[in-house]
């Protein structure tokens, strides 16, 4: 018995729901940006006993209306500026629908040739799109840590002393792993998942724009190998989450060829801009890489979950995650296919290329340039009222799509001005008309805005502004 119904009903079906996503695209402008309830709200909405019954799909969307969009963090909105989380776009929005249809999983080639083959392609006009070689190859994952964990896992294998695969790492010295102060905790996470120890990543200092110091960076590679410890790779981060600071890339690559290590490149949320006119310089030999990680879910405005993973040289992916089991042997033979089940660590995975690939062709590369570049001119519009507004404080450069700064009515210092700004970040939470988070620059708490969605206009911004110095003041007159 197919749990399926007739072909008209799933047309009204699709009608219906496709109702529902419309709505909530014309409610962006007045809804709140984060819903307020609490988690036992939250959890007394949803909670009911496994159902034993079957529910009607008129009754169960509208379930979906009442208890689900009320309490979604509206993130697609133009006043959701918290961490580096992009609002998708309508075209993707069709795309996961085919793509739910069509229920393909990639894990070989015969298993979906056009979902392998679109991933291929799509990962080859990333790489062209960011200015890396096509010739390399790349795979979607769920997002930036994945995909980092997937290039460190690569750089562990081609660089390691001994044969990592077979052997782990137990016949090598400690294997070290070089990134700034300001490189993500993916890094951290993927440090102790591959064995090789957090305490192993080593962090090093960075100038006053939060790039990584060449000059320390070196002397670091040079006094562990001098202890015996064995470097393997050295991570330049081009886009730090907290301020988008972009380390001298070519610095880290002249580096990585003296030692002969493996070069990684975190551009999960700043690869996009690396061929936006006047932010190229900064990306300037990103190109030398061994790998690079960009995320499409992030300033390529395709919804969650894309983050992309790209190899100069596709043999070292295959190194690192070729298994072939008796019972993914079905096709053997050498005819030109490409298992990407060899080229990452998920065996089954969801037809993510096609979001990717729709996003693209509908608005074309130019037109993404065009609002990553409007989207730094927000930034830097924030940046300026920031400066124009004698309560509010600056408190890092503005490279690309981050700003964060603090309100500060002066006279107040250390932690009692932390404590403000802490409390500022929590009551525009519960406030709801803008949604920011907070991070700390030099041990100061800061506010920290991100803009990457283009349906952010120059009002939300001053809103958002509007917004802190309001809350700020309120928290003064209540002396908090
Ligand atoms: C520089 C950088 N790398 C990696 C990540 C992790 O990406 P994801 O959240 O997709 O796992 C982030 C997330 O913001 C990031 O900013």
């Amino acid at each position: 018995m197919s749990l399926d119904v007739s072909p008209q009903q799933f047309k009204c079906w699709i009608d219906e729901a496709g109702k529902l996503v419309a709505s909530h695209y014309q409610e962006h402008s007045e809804a709140k940006v984060f819903a307020g309830k609490s988690p036992t709200e939250v959890q007394e909405l949803l909670g009911e006993p496994l159902p034993d019954d079957p529910q009607d799909m008129g009754s169960l969307l509208d379930e979906v209306g009442e208890k689900i969009l009320s309490t979604i963090t509206n993130s697609a909105g133009p006043r959701y500026f918290g961490y580096i989380t992009g609002g998708g776009n309508q075209v993707a929005v069709l795309a996961e629908m085919i793509k739910a249809s069509l229920n393909q999983n990639n894990l070989k080639w015969h298993s979906s040739p056009v979902s392998t083959e679109l991933e291929r392609l799509v990962m080859r006009w990333v790489a062209e799109f960011i200015g890396y070689p096509t010739s390399s190859a790349g795979v979607l994952l769920s997002g930036g840590s994945v995909a980092n964990f997937n290039c460190l896992a690569v750089a562990r294998t081609i660089k390691a002393p001994v044969d990592i695969s077979d052997e782990g790492i137990y016949g090598s010295q400690p294997m070290t792993v070089y990134v700034s102060e300001e490189g993500h905790s993916s890094f951290d996470k993927a440090m102790d998942m591959l064995g090789l120890g957090k305490k192993y990543l080593r962090k090093i200092p960075v100038d006053d724009k939060f790039r990584i110091d060449p000059n320390q960076l070196e002397e670091q590679v040079r006094t562990d190998k001098n202890a015996g410890l064995h470097p393997i790779c050295v991570i330049g981060v081009a886009g730090t989450t907290n301020t988008g600071a972009v380390d001298n890339l070519n610095a880290v690559a002249d580096i990585c060829q003296r030692y002969d290590l493996w070069y990684h490149v975190d551009a999960a949320y700043g690869g996009p801009a690396a061929k936006v006119e006047r932010t190229s310089d900064l990306f300037s030999g990103i190109e030398r890489a061994d790998s690079v990680v960009v995320n499409p879910h992030k300033w390529l405005y395709v919804p969650f979950e894309a983050g992309g993973a790209l190899v100069k040289n596709p043999d070292h992916l295959r190194k690192t995650f070729s298994t072939i089991p008796d019972y993914l042997k079905s096709d053997e033979q050498n005819r030109g296919r490409t298992d990407l089940m060899e080229y990452n660590l998920p065996l089954t995975k969801e037809f993510k290329a096609l979001k990717v690939w729709m996003t693209i062709k509908a608005f074309g590369a130019a037109r993404l340039r065009e609002e990553i570049a409007a989207d730094i001119n927000k930034a830097r519009y924030l940046s300026e009222l920031v400066e124009s507004e004698e309560n509010l404080e600056l408190m890092a450069p503005v490279p690309l799509s981050i700003v964060c700064f603090r309100y500060n009515p002066g006279g107040m210092a250390g932690s009692a001005l932390n404590d403000l700004n802490d409390q500022i970040i929590q009551t525009i939470e519960a406030d709801g008309r803008v949604f920011l988070t907070g991070t700390k620059i030099h041990g100061k708490t800061a506010l920290r805005v991100c803009f990457i969605n283009p349906r952010t206009e120059k009002e939300d911004i001053q809103l958002l502004q509007k917004v802190v110095l309001e809350i700020g003041s309120e928290l003064m007159e209540k002396g908090v």
